[in-house]
């Protein structure tokens, strides 16, 4: 936290846009503090926030029941996958069938177009995130954020084109925030929040169904579930799921995602007992501090998401999704543990 908090302003974002570049270009999570920081997360990150938990819990729960009534097998994990695309339409108005189509991961250093949704977002975030991306990463990821970014400019020129407004909230939110001549920023700001989205909840839901499974777990919580009858359904499903799910995401496997984030040393400083040069990479490993955490009894979710934007100061670029991503994974792992 020391150094996401950055209060000696000794760290720099800027190495993400610098790799950014060259997939699905430059956003505001690679802008360090200042006035162009602020002109292009603002009111885009308040309309993220203003997604509450208990609304994109029902939105979730909506989207993977329907899923699942297609016939989709409960432990498959292209039910993870499909109901991110439903939710994405509802809130991005994405995939529209056209430029992006619903589609799980692929791998390879040329995909075809359609860009898929949530596919084509898993490389693309992990080779910005990483602090040193793997060959999966570096191969697969900037040809498929260039290849979103592409999808997204196009459904953005066709909107113009026929002087449709986005009807979903967050597209419509971004598309509001800039003047018409910012297509292009626009754009990439509209995927920059698809990244900040699906990677994060798609993997953390995919990875803990499959610990829960492992454990017999699923099939305990699912039965705690069941007997936890009536009442407001989010708390309901926030009662029996919220602390399994933060606990699972703190300590297991290859939990969380993002595994880690980083940063670039601006100056000469001591960190603790390190002494960190200008230009150092700063590898801030949030799995091993959420390790230390649940060994130490403690259930602070906010390490996962880069700190808490409810507090003062906060780190600049703490998730804003906090509460939409906390909805959304309760309403997925309910909506799979109950059907109908
Ligand atoms: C389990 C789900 C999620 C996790 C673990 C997560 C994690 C994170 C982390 C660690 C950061 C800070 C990165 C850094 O400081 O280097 C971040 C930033 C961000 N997240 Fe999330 N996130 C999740 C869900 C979401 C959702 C649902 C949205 C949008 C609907 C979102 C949008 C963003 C955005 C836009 C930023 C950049 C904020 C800024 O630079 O001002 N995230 N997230």
């Amino acid at each position: 936290m020391e150094v996401l908090l950055d209060s000696g302003g000794n760290y720099s974002v800027a190495g993400y846009n610098e790799r950014a570049a060259n997939s699905f270009g430059r956003i505001y999570l690679g802008l360090d503090e200042g006035p162009e920081y602020d002109r292009q997360a603002t009111r885009v990150n308040a309309a993220i926030q203003s997604i509450s938990a208990p609304e994109a819990f029902a939105v979730a729960l909506r989207a993977a029941r329907n899923v699942l009534a297609g016939n989709s097998a409960s432990d498959d994990p292209t039910v993870v996958f499909r109901t991110l695309a439903a939710i994405c339409r509802l809130w991005f108005d994405l995939p529209d069938s056209v430029n992006m189509v619903e589609g799980p991961p692929r791998i390879g250093p040329d995909p075809a177009p359609p860009a898929l949704c949530p596919g084509d977002f898993i490389f693309p975030s992990g080779h910005i995130f990483s602090p040193v991306p793997d060959s999966l990463q570096e191969t697969s990821g900037p040809p498929q954020g260039r290849l979103i970014r592409a999808a997204v400019t196009r459904y953005l020129a066709g909107l113009r084109a026929s002087g449709r407004l986005p009807s979903g909230v967050l597209s419509r939110a971004v598309f509001d925030a800039f003047p018409s001549g910012e297509d292009d920023l626009i754009a990439r700001t509209i995927v920059g929040v698809m990244i900040g989205m699906l990677p994060t909840v798609a993997l953390n839901l995919v990875l803990t169904l499959a610990a829960w499974r492992a454990e017999g777990r699923f099939a305990e919580l699912q039965k705690v579930l069941q007997q936890h009858a009536g009442g407001d359904p989010f708390a309901r499903a926030s009662e029996v799921l919220r602390e399994p799910l933060i606990e699972t995401m703190q300590a297991k496997g290859d939990l969380p995602v993002p595994h880690a984030v980083w940063r670039t040393a601006v100056k000469d400083h001591m960190l603790g007992t390190e002494q960190v040069r200008k230009g150092d990479r700063i590898h801030v490993d949030i799995a091993s501090a959420t390790r230390a955490d649940r060994q130490a009894g403690i259930a602070d979710p906010f390490p996962i998401f880069g700190g808490d934007r409810q507090t003062t100061p906060h780190p600049t670029h703490a998730c804003p999704g906090y509460r939409a991503a906390i909805g959304v994974m309760l309403g997925v792992l309910n909506g799979v543990m109950e059907p109908r």
